[in-house]
């Protein structure tokens, strides 16, 4: 995987048909009010799309893949087969076989030298409360906004295949972020207090909740013009402006720490955490840009105007975070740079999903970033550990 590849990759939308939803968890329609199933058939029809749960349109059906469809679909979504979306489950493959868990890390010499006065200067520990500060709330947030938000709303089962495992990595990457807190001895309450308290972290908090709120919303469903553009909207804010933006200063920072030779556990953690994320973004890409082809309707020009305003403001909210964290040149690093780097991400998001260029002519400040996201199993980068950190990988039968 290549950090920049445009990995883009939708299948084209197929006509809609007027088929009934199918049957449901086997469960036969018209079976007798009597028979224990009604009560899992209601139960399984909250947690479905609310446009399947009418019980008069169960039919006996097998699922036709040309039915199948990123939103508002009306086929079963415990079908995980046949395949329709062959990207997502192709990635979801890809994620599991990049498991990795924090506690394999080695802190030692972390530990060493946060506790040597003279290992790391004020502003590289700032760099580093500040980041911990931002990310151990921030993968909470995702996941919150994966499980309780985007999953219910998608109804194609090879992508809540991906959704499913990619909560459970942020859930990892909560556990790593908690795990570098521990191992440093750093004030638990002032890090996961942080997204209340400074302001900079607090900022692009404030800018993601209403759009994770908003599709969290019980009442919130999916099938008008509206809420459409509502789920489109927050899919995109999550994945290319929060997973695809946001992190990119934080991560910037610890790699370049990594790269010095300090914190070098701290900076094996971010790596694996950024190849997952840009697993993530790369899904979220081509979840987004399938839901416009299947639904051309949506992606107005006032439509795309306000998610050019929002790229604009997530770039702003970054760079000042990007300040906050470096008042001064640290680390070969200084937060103009960023300015550049960020506007040079932006552009990329926008392509990837369809819009222009927001910064043309913008250059990659940081293309060691690039090696950092393309890591293989074989490389261990900072050295921290000696074992091969791939697994889960295809079976071989020859
Ligand atoms: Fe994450
Ligand atoms: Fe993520």
């Amino acid at each position: 995987m290549l950090v920049w590849e445009d990995d883009s990759r939708s299948t084209p939308a197929a006509k809609p048909t007027s088929m009934p939803p199918p049957l449901r968890e086997g469960l036969a329609a018209g079976a007798p009010m009597s028979s224990p199933a009604r009560p899992l058939t209601a139960a399984i029809d909250r947690v479905l799309a609310p446009q399947t749960a009418s019980p008069a349109a169960e039919s006996g059906r097998r699922v036709n893949v040309a039915d199948k469809r990123i939103i508002n679909g009306q086929t079963d979504v415990n079908q995980l087969v046949p395949f329709k979306y062959k990207w997502a489950w192709e990635k979801y493959l890809a994620t599991c076989a990049n498991h990795w868990m924090p506690q394999e890390v080695n802190m030692s010499r972390d530990i060493a030298t946060w506790k040597d006065p003279k290992g790391l200067t004020e502003d590289e520990r700032r760099i580093v409360k500040r980041n911990l500060g931002f990310f151990v709330t921030a993968d909470s947030l995702a996941a919150n906004n994966i499980v309780l938000g985007t999953y219910r709303h998608i109804t194609a089962p090879e992508c809540r295949q991906f959704l499913l495992r990619q909560a459970f990595e942020e859930a990892i990457h909560t556990h790593a972020y908690q795990y570098i807190v521990e191992s440093l001895g750093l004030d638990e309450s002032e890090i996961f207090n942080a997204y209340h308290e400074v302001q900079s972290i607090r900022d692009k908090d404030e800018f993601l909740i209403p759009f994770i709120e908003a599709i969290m919303d019980p009442n919130f469903h999916t099938g008008t013009p509206e809420n459409d553009q509502r789920l489109l909207k927050s899919l995109i804010v999550f994945a290319c402006l929060m997973e695809g933006l946001f992190f990119y200063v934080g991560f910037t920072q610890i790699l370049a720490l990594g790269r010095q030779n300090k914190m070098t556990g701290a900076a094996e953690q971010y790596q694996y955490i950024l190849r997952d994320e840009s697993m993530h973004c790369n899904f979220g890409i081509d979840l987004i840009n399938a839901i416009k082809l299947e639904n051309p309707q949506l992606w107005t020009a006032e439509f795309k105007a306000e998610i050019k305003a929002l790229f604009l403001k997530a770039v702003e909210l970054e760079y000042r975070y990007a300040e906050d964290t470096m008042p001064r040149g640290v680390l070969g690093l200084n937060a103009s740079m960023f300015k550049g780097y960020l506007r040079y991400i932006a552009n990329r998001r926008a392509t990837q999903i369809g819009l222009e260029e927001l910064f043309p002519n913008e250059d990659n400040p940081f293309p060691w970033m690039s090696e950092m996201i393309d890591l293989k199993k074989e490389r261990n980068f900072f050295e921290t550990r000696v074992i091969e950190y791939q697994t889960g990988g295809a079976l071989s039968w020859d």
